[in-house]
Parts: structure tokens; sequence; C-alpha cells
């Protein structure tokens, strides 16, 4: 296991498990599984409708709620001071713990950035308060950034984007390190090129030649080699799966390790065109979506 070091001297373990899009029905047993097999680290999110069977997980797995880095986000709907810091007790109450590792803003929502401003404001207040041990962000492009940087007084600890070797977000990334952030990959194996129902005219970074190709020549998988190239690069990567043996596999990335050459080869992978939403694109969609209370 590979820990990252937050700005703050948190740590937290490289590779997490990530439950976006898995059902509640699956999500408490790849949370129980994930542990079970070694993982400290679990993402989830408001919107993604499971913190309850993230909960679930966590204590049928039998592991100490403290040995685990739990990492949810606050919903565009939940943004403003108040209800921010209520959106705080919703996910705590959801998934039965005093405190979190790590809370997030989900979406930069740029045309109505002053709910943004108030939400971080309440991040900042839980944190102070000791309530979460750190904060962040999540779709923060560079000028979503440093908008906030000139209000905000804590530094976020994570900026949490899509990033696999189809979209490697190199100016974000650059953004991020300038500021101390860190940089955590969401559909770390590119789940957002192959997921169904996203378009069909895309193509599954899962099956590019050439990490096939250099999956190939160190018998690993792509995923594997994926997630590998995240973490040699000092990135947090959440690869979501429901099935045990690839949860398994997607934690047995840390006794092989890529060379300059081919770390170099999938950063060439990169296409600029990402798989999910727009973070500048305004959703007023985002506002209907309400979280229920815990
Ligand atoms: P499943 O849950 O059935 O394993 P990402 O986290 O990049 O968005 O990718 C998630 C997608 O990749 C899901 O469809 C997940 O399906 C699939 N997946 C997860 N791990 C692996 C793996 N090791 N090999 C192939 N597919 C995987």
């Amino acid at each position: 296991m590979i820990d990252l070091t937050l700005n703050n001297g948190v740590t937290l373990p490289a590779v997490g498990l990530g439950v976006f899009q898995s059902s509640p029905e699956d999500t408490a047993a790849a949370v129980e599984t994930a542990l079970r097999l070694g993982y400290r680290h679990i993402d989830t999110a408001a919107a993604y409708g499971n913190e309850r069977q993230v909960g679930e997980g966590l204590r049928a797995s039998g592991v100490d709620r403290d040995d685990v880095f739990l990492e949810t986000k606050v919903w565009p709907s939940d943004y403003g001071y108040e209800k921010t810091l209520h959106a705080f007790e919703k996910a705590t109450g959801k998934l039965g713990v005093d405190t979190l590792d790590l809370l997030i803003l989900h979406q930069p929502v740029p045309d109505r950035f002053e709910l943004v401003v108030d939400a971080y404001r309440a991040l900042e207040k839980l944190y102070a308060d000791g309530r979460v041990r750190a904060i962040g962000v999540s779709n923060f492009m560079p000028h979503h950034l440093e908008k906030l940087l000139a209000s905000a007084s804590v530094v976020p600890a994570v900026n949490q984007v899509e990033l696999h070797p189809y979209f490697t977000q190199p100016a974000v990334q650059a953004a991020n390190a300038q500021h101390g952030i860190l940089t955590q990959a969401w559909s770390p194996i590119g789940g957002i090129t192959f997921y169904p129902g996203w378009g069909d005219k895309r193509v599954s970074v899962m099956q590019d030649p050439t990490i096939v190709e250099i999956a190939g020549q160190h018998g690993r998988s792509p995923a594997q080699v994926m997630l590998r190239w995240g973490i040699q690069q000092g990135r947090s990567v959440i690869p979501k799966s429901t099935n045990p043996e690839r949860i398994a596999q997607n934690f047995d990335v840390f006794d092989f390790s890529l060379s300059a050459e081919e770390l170099a080869r999938i950063d060439a992978l990169d296409t600029g065109v990402r798989g999910g939403p727009d973070p500048d694109v305004p959703r007023d969609a985002f506002f209907d979506r309400v979280i229920d209370e815990a």
C-alpha cells in the first residue's frame, strides 16, 4: 500500500474504492469486500445515493472506522453556508460516523459561484471544528480554483477530477500542484470511456493497444497498468468495481512498476477530450436533485 500526504499533513491510501454507479444493493458488499482485502479508503458522494450502504459495508467488514479514510461529496443543491453544514449532518448520519476524513464540493457550478463560496466556508467551519480532517473540491478547472482561492482561507487538500489515459488534464494537474492540492482521479481506469448509455462512439481506453501491450509485457491487466500509472505519478486513484475479483485486482498494484518510457507512452495517449460533463457548462438540473435527509 502507498500513502499520500495532503497539504495539511493528513495521509490517505493512494488506492481507494470508488462507488460511483454502484447500486445501493451492491455497494455494501463491495465496500465490505474491499476492506477485507486491505483497502482503507472509500470514496462516495451524497449524489451517488449509496452513503448508507457504504456505512453498512464498513460496519460489516469489522475494520475499525478510524482505520478507514472516508470521503464524500456535497451536491450543489446543498450549497450555501447553512445548507452545507446540514449536508455534513446528512452524510455522517447516513454513513453512521461522527467525522469524515475528506469532504469535498462535488461541482464548481460556475454560474452560481457565490453558492460555491458559501458552501466552501461551511467546509472551512467543519474543518476548524474538527468534524472533517480535510476539505476539498471536485471537477474544478484552474480558473474555478483561482476564483475559490481568492476568498478561501483553507487551500483545498484535494481536487478530484476525471483523469485517465485519454484525458489527462495537464493544466489541472499543474494548477493543483502549484497550490499543493492533491490530484485525485475519478474514472482512473477509464470507466467513463465505456460506461453504457454515455454515447455510442466511445473508444474504451481499456482496449487501447498501447495499454494492452504494456499490460502484456508486465503480465498485468489494462486496469492495473492504468492504476500504476496514476500512483507512480503521485495521484490518488479510486477505481470503481462491485466485482470481488476486480476489486482485488485493482488493489494488487504495489509490486510492479512502469518505466519512465512506459509512463510517457501512456501520457501521450491523451486526447484532450473529456468523457464526462464539462464543468463549465451550467446545469440547472443539478439543483433539482434533492439529497435525502439521513
Ligand atoms: P465492475 O464494477 O463490474 O467491475 P472507473 O472507476 O474508471 O470509472 O471504472 C469503473 C468501470 O470499470 C466499471 O464498469 C467496472 O465494472 C469496471 N472495472 C473495474 N475494475 C476493472 C478491472 N480490473 N478490469 C476491467 N474492468 C473493471
